[in-house]
């Protein structure tokens, strides 16, 4: 079975996010199922430098603006076509924002333009790669499943993920013309959505399957609280809506081997782990106190994750004994609150802005309990990264947090199936309980040692997940007939 990916960034190439793990991670998980994967990404600079041995296998003189062609190569081993279009994708910053932080003005026709390209390939334009079914990925290419239906050939069978609906991709009602759609398109039945142009809302009209990133969240995104809008939709089409959780790349996330830490564990010989900690202490410029609780935070600084929470209980963490790390980057607020508490608190507070990846790996395998208060969160991952390498996730109850994530009471540690610590709903008070309970965890430790079995034995892979993709897929092109 061959598919067709796309998507707007891609691990190990370019990433601002999980959407990136997600998409670098499935295509190696679905070949054990015998579907075969292409991505087709944007030719960013990155890509391009990453790209090898690439040839053309599409031309075109004029693409919104500029020449384009698409380059078929392999790039971290991923199968891939490029769409080398420089007016369009080379330029520093993110795929999504320039280095201000501003979105890049023209991204309602950078991804028109990758999303058309897609919906050529996916229609014969490369004759060496015919896709069975396209697999789109939130807004950035909402507008293949537009492409392929106005088209009006038959075409393959489109499934779309959610990744997060809080992104949607509008855009103004005056770009229509430049979309390269037909006029009748912009309505109700077709890409309009509350008066502009819906990305997201297109490819939730004419997906023939949609995915979310977790079961918990399939069920949110229907009601008018999680669905921002789009829950009407979604609800008449309720037949085709399904959750898949995520998993991750258990090559790239393994404590036995990350070569991103200085020193190595498994679950059977956890000693390692403690170097880990002392060197992410020194890291952080933190005391190296074993007694004490070091909690960790990688992630977005944004509303969606709750860190909030997270800063409005610092005496809370400090009142327990603990101490605490943070990386991350995004709201000017937030960035300000943490290094406030950190230059406030040398030696218990750490915090780095930014993005690094193998400061990443070090929290996660150096510290004790990960903090996930997200207000809502589709998947997430950091909480399965954190299962993974043995230091406890502390999550808010919702979406992905919610099914993956299971209570930590005694009786649970010694049934062998808690592995965190879960709150509800989304208060202060209720964070500050689950910090309670945490500690209470961990100031015996044996029950902390079997609690940390517990998570480091749990199956966070891809090998589930991607069988259900793979069902998925099949499915579909038995209901089309292909
Ligand atoms: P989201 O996609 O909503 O940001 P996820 O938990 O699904 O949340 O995925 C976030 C991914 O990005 C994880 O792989 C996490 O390790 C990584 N990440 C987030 N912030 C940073 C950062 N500042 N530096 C390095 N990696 C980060
Ligand atoms: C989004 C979500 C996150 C999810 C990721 C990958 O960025 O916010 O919860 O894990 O996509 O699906």
């Amino acid at each position: 079975l061959k598919v067709l990916s796309v998507v707007s960034e891609l691990y190990p190439l370019i990433k601002t996010g999980g959407l990136a793990d997600v998409a670098g991670a499935l295509p190696g998980a679905l070949a054990a199922h015998e579907v075969e994967v292409r991505t087709v990404v944007p030719g960013y600079p990155s890509v391009m430098a990453a790209l090898e041995i690439a040839s053309t296998v599409v031309a075109i003189e004029e693409l919104w603006g500029g020449p384009a062609r698409v380059l078929a190569g392999k790039a971290a081993g991923l199968e891939l076509f490029v769409v080398d279009a420089p007016h369009l994708y080379a330029r520093p910053g993110s795929p999504y924002q320039a280095p201000g932080g501003a979105d890049w003005q023209d991204n309602a026709v950078r991804f028109a333009a990758l999303s058309w390209i897609a919906a050529q390939i996916a229609m014969g334009a490369v004759p060496a790669f015919v896709p069975d079914v396209v697999h789109t990925h939130d807004w950035q290419t909402g507008l293949v499943a537009a492409y392929l239906t106005y088209d009006g050939r038959r075409r393959p069978g489109v499934v779309t993920t959610i990744h997060n609906i809080a992104f949607q991709g509008r855009f103004p009602a005056s770009l229509m013309p430049m979309m390269g759609l037909p006029s009748y398109a912009f309505g109700m039945e077709g890409i309009e959505y509350y008066g502009g142009i819906g990305f997201l809302k297109a490819s939730l009209r004419f997906a023939d399957r949609i995915t979310t990133v977790s079961p918990t969240y399939a069920d949110e995104i229907l009601t008018p609280e999680n669905g921002m809008g789009l829950e009407g939709l979604l609800n008449s089409r309720r037949a085709v809506v399904s959750g898949i959780l995520n998993g991750i790349d258990d090559t790239v996330w393994n404590p036995a081997t990350d070569p991103l830490l200085p020193a190595h564990y498994t679950v059977s010989s956890p000693l390692g782990r403690r170097l880990v900690r002392t060197e992410l202490c020194r890291r952080f410029g933190l005391v190296d106190d074993p007694k004490a609780i070091v909690f960790g935070v990688v992630s977005r600084l944004s509303w969606q994750k709750g860190l909030d929470l997270v800063l409005a209980g610092m005496d809370k963490i400090l009142a327990l004994g603990g101490q605490l790390v943070l990386l991350g980057s995004g709201d000017a607020d937030l960035t300000a609150g943490f290094q406030r508490a950190a230059s406030t608190n040398p030696g218990r507070i750490g915090c780095t802005i930014g993005y690094d990846e193998s400061l990443a790996h070090l929290i996660q395998g150096g510290s004790d309990v990960i903090l996930v208060p997200s207000r809502f969160e589709p998947c997430g991952l950091t909480q399965l990264c954190a299962l993974r390498y043995g230091a406890i996730p502390l999550v808010s109850r919702v979406g992905g947090l919610a099914d993956t994530i299971i209570e930590a009471n005694e009786m649970a540690i010694d049934a062998g199936t808690g592995t965190g610590v879960v709150f509800s709903p989304l208060s202060q008070e209720q964070f500050e309980g689950a910090l309670t309970r945490v500690a209470r965890l961990h100031a015996d430790p044996t029950l902390w040692r079997r609690l940390m079995r517990n998570a480091m034995k749990t199956d966070v892979s891809w090998s589930r997940s991607a069988g259900r993709y793979a069902d998925l897929y099949r499915g579909l092109v038995v209901e089309r007939g292909a």
